[in-house]
């Protein structure tokens, strides 16, 4: 996609939107087809997914707009049931993309496995001698998952931790052994879990204890993802307030978060709001990043805000996030659904670690179109403005027939869509 502005895309027809993807995007045809048949996941694929499949479930699949990341345009698909979010997300990126882009990187990306270890006769001694098995360990990690090794990732450091080793904790003494995996483009539940499972064995032989638990973490503090952008004040402007005003309501709504919980919730969900539609959208496991970046929020102790806003020494509003995001962009569902993959090209992505930085650029705007609007004139605004619009579609309206008819239903306080047939037609006349 040479510019992922687009203007009046909103207005246009779905016939028309696909028309334009398919002119922007050397498409394969296929890839095509998947986006034109009306059921993107064919009923014996899903079969194949899951169990005692009966069927499958759709949502609306929309594209973010105007988002310049890192110097490159991105056209985002978000799968989401939600009104106003995919707006709210294009409009904060198209502010955004005046004041620069958002700037974003990411680590490594190492997964981690866990070993759950119980009943050593001496857990010092046996945390020991795991640590001077170390080389082996690895070796015998990456050898029961050759391939990842080809792609130049695999296992490549392991720890060990005891828990519960004080004489008054109220659970079982364990030792945990950590290893800690480059999984490359894969989000790496399988290589991972065929990695500890296949040296569980060994590690009960060192240890003398009792191996139980053999699984990926989805605490992906080895794989983050961390994306900031900075705006000038006069780029905030919304109605009445000033962009200074606005800026300072983005910040102490960012303070409420980082103090309560109980705002903070809300807060990170609208961050979510932004992040689960593309993860849903390229086929990845949404409860997995869901889980690691709540979290993620608590790591200083106490549930706090996934984002930060501040004001620079030129008076700019600064955003950041950093999330850990365990994804991939290849296997599991990436490749099996249909809409994953065109969900990949749309977006022009070459690797997990690229997708992870969309991503979190996608959290930071939506978290900034939600501070805005509450900081402002309040969310209901914005949500009634877009309910009507689509209630004036549903009847009939068409061009630029739909701002007139949805601005005179929120006149008339009656956004249905009975209402808006009768305006329709009094405007046809
Ligand atoms: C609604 O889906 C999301 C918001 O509640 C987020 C927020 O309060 O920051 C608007």
């Amino acid at each position: 996609m040479k510019s992922s502005r687009i203007p009046g895309f909103y207005n246009m027809s779905v016939e028309q939107r696909r028309d334009l993807l398919k002119k922007a995007i050397d498409f394969s045809s296929e890839e095509l087809d998947d986006l034109y048949i009306n059921e993107p996941l064919s009923i014996d694929t899903a079969d194949k997914m899951i169990e005692n499949v009966i069927g499958t479930f759709q949502l609306p699949l929309g594209l973010g707009l105007n988002f310049l990341i890192n110097g490159k345009e991105y056209v985002i698909p978000m799968a989401i049931e939600e009104a106003s979010v995919v707006a709210s997300a294009s409009h904060i990126a198209k502010i955004v993309r005046s004041a620069g882009g958002f700037q974003t990187e990411a680590t490594e990306r190492v997964m981690i496995g866990q070993i759950q270890v119980v009943g050593c006769p001496d857990f010092q001694l046996a945390k020991q001698a795991l640590l001077n098995e170390k080389e082996s360990l690895i070796n015998a990690a990456n050898a029961a998952y050759p391939s990842i090794v080809n792609r130049g990732g695999g296992a490549e450091d392991l720890e060990v931790r005891i828990l519960n080793e004080e004489s008054d904790s109220k659970y079982g003494q364990m030792l945990v052994l950590h290893i800690y995996v480059d999984t490359r483009d894969a989000m790496g539940a399988n290589i991972i879990n065929t990695m500890v499972e296949s040296i569980a064995p060994v590690v009960e032989e060192i240890t003398e204890g009792k191996v139980y638990l053999r699984i990926l973490s989805n605490y992906a503090d080895k794989c983050l993802a961390r994306a900031r952008c900075v705006i000038p004040p006069e780029m905030l402007i919304t109605g009445d307030y000033s962009g200074e005003e606005v800026r300072d309501g983005v910040i102490h709504a960012y303070e409420f978060a980082a103090s309560d919980p109980y705002r903070a919730v809300t807060h990170n969900k609208g961050i979510m709001n932004g992040i689960d539609p593309v993860v849903i959208a390229t086929g990845n496991d949404w409860r997995a990043v869901e889980a690691g970046a709540h979290a993620y929020a608590s790591r200083h102790g106490s549930y706090g805000s996934m984002t930060t806003w501040s004001k620079d020494e030129n008076e700019n509003l600064v955003g950041e996030i950093e999330l850990p995001m365990s994804l991939g962009t290849v296997g599991g569902a990436t490749r099996v659904h249909p809409l994953a993959g065109l969900s990949l090209s749309i977006m022009n992505i070459e690797s997990a670690k690229e997708l992870a930085q969309v991503i979190v650029a996608v959290g930071l705007a939506q978290n900034l179109g939600a501070l805005k609007a509450l900081a402002t004139d309040g969310i209901q605004k914005g949500h009634m403005a877009l309910h009507s619009r689509s209630v004036a579609i549903a009847a009939g309206a068409s061009g630029e027939m739909i701002d007139i008819i949805a601005e005179k239903l929120i006149e008339q306080k009656q956004i249905r869509v009975g209402k808006a047939k009768e305006l329709v037609e009094q405007y046809k006349k």
